[in-house]
């Protein structure tokens, strides 16, 4: 049985388990501020559940791929789409700051604690602008 890592917790979770799924079934989430609400239900439309995920997934669909060319994405930043992604064996995710959470010359978000304001820092700098999107990974740094 597969196991996801996440922000210091541990999941288990089924093979072949939707990643977004996951998270949210074990009350966390893949999505910062406002996306919690605001996202497409893992339709693989907004790209707000983009994470880092280091381990054994199935690879890119089409409908992915696409996604994560529109900006704020890019193609350099090495995301994935929580919803798109099915978790194959023990995986490590991290979450980066941001609306869509593609801050990633940031650091990932920390780790939740019992006291940890589990609502993740959306700066003002979050919201897409016509430079930002622009922006290739070099530029982000
Ligand atoms: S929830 Fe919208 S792209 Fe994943």
């Amino acid at each position: 049985m597969p196991t996801v890592h996440f922000r210091g917790e541990e999941i288990e979770c089924r093979e072949g388990a939707t990643l977004r799924d996951v998270l949210l079934d074990a009350d966390l989430t893949p999505h910062n501020g406002k996306s919690k609400v605001l996202n497409c239900h893992g339709f693989g439309n907004c790209g707000t559940c983009a994470v880092k995920v280091d381990g054994e997934v199935s690879d890119k669909g089409i409908r992915e791929k696409g996604r994560l060319l529109v900006p704020p994405h890019h193609p350099n930043y090495d995301l994935r789409l929580a919803c798109q992604t099915k978790v194959m064996g023990d995986v490590t995710v991290e979450k980066y700051p941001g609306m869509w959470g593609t801050q990633i010359a940031k650091e990932p978000l920390p780790p939740l604690t019992d006291d940890a304001d589990a609502d993740d820092t959306v700066d003002a700098d979050d919201e897409p602008t016509a430079a930002s999107a622009d922006e290739t990974p070099a530029d982000a740094d």
